[in-house]
């Protein structure tokens, strides 16, 4: 069974970006059925064996290894300070040069204003790139504001919802064409042309509003 692995970047215990990370593997799991998911938040790592890093301690070689065995990743990250947080770099750093070979990656964002939407494309991208990640699937930036958190359950305004379902929808098909072996003719295509992450265009329900009303970044 293909497995996919939801790796996110907050520091924060109450985490939008986990709510975003882990609706998407509960729409992988509902509507791509076959996938064995887990979710890996940086932030419970060791942080002294992260800072230092301690490859061979435990918890940070149990989480490397399933980076390694994963055949596809959602990498989700908040914004900060106009790029991705360095609790996600600090992990990303541990991996090998080729960590990302042959995996396909969702990579997700959350951020406070619009004026980030390209942190995916400018900041993050270059890194799963070094990595060798060939199936980078087209990206979303959730803006803050349309996380619905309270007395129910944690949801994304449902615009922003379909947007991010929509981008699931795609990274599910570029697993199984990652996940194909090669055949005579060659290896299978890339699912996605390495488009920008954010094309198409965010939520689409965003309007001038919403990015007024968005947390103004720090
Ligand atoms: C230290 C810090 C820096 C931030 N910098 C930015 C920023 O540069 N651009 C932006 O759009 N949002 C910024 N934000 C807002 C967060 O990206 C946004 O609220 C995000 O959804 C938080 O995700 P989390 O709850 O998973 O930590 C920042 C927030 C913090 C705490």
């Amino acid at each position: 069974m293909p497995k996919l692995l939801a790796l996110t970047g907050s520091p924060s215990a109450h985490s939008r970006t986990d709510v975003v990370a882990d609706l998407a593997l509960r729409h992988l799991t509902r509507s791509h059925p076959g996938f064995e998911t887990a979710r890996l938040a940086v932030r419970e790592l060791p942080a002294a064996d992260l800072l230092a890093a301690r490859r061979g301690e435990p918890e940070i070689r149990r989480a490397l290894e399933a980076v390694a065995e994963a055949d596809g990743l959602v990498i989700a990250t908040p914004v900060y300070k106009a790029s991705y947080t360095g609790l996600l770099k600090a992990f990303l750093d541990l991996l090998p040069q080729d960590g990302l070979v042959g995996k396909a990656v969702l990579p997700l964002a959350t951020g406070g204003s619009l004026a980030h939407v390209l942190t995916i494309d400018y900041a993050l991208r270059p890194v799963l790139a070094a990595l060798g990640a060939r199936h980078v699937t087209a990206g979303r930036f959730v803006l803050d504001s349309t996380v619905e958190r309270g007395s129910g359950p944690d949801r994304l305004r449902p615009e922003a919802e379909l947007d991010l379902l929509q981008a699931v929808d795609e990274f599910a098909d570029a697993l199984r064409v990652a996940g194909r072996p090669p055949t005579a003719a060659g290896p299978p295509a890339p699912a996605t042309t390495p488009a920008p992450a954010t094309a198409p265009a965010p939520a689409p329900a965003l309007t001038a509003a919403d990015a007024l009303t968005a947390t103004a970044a720090p």
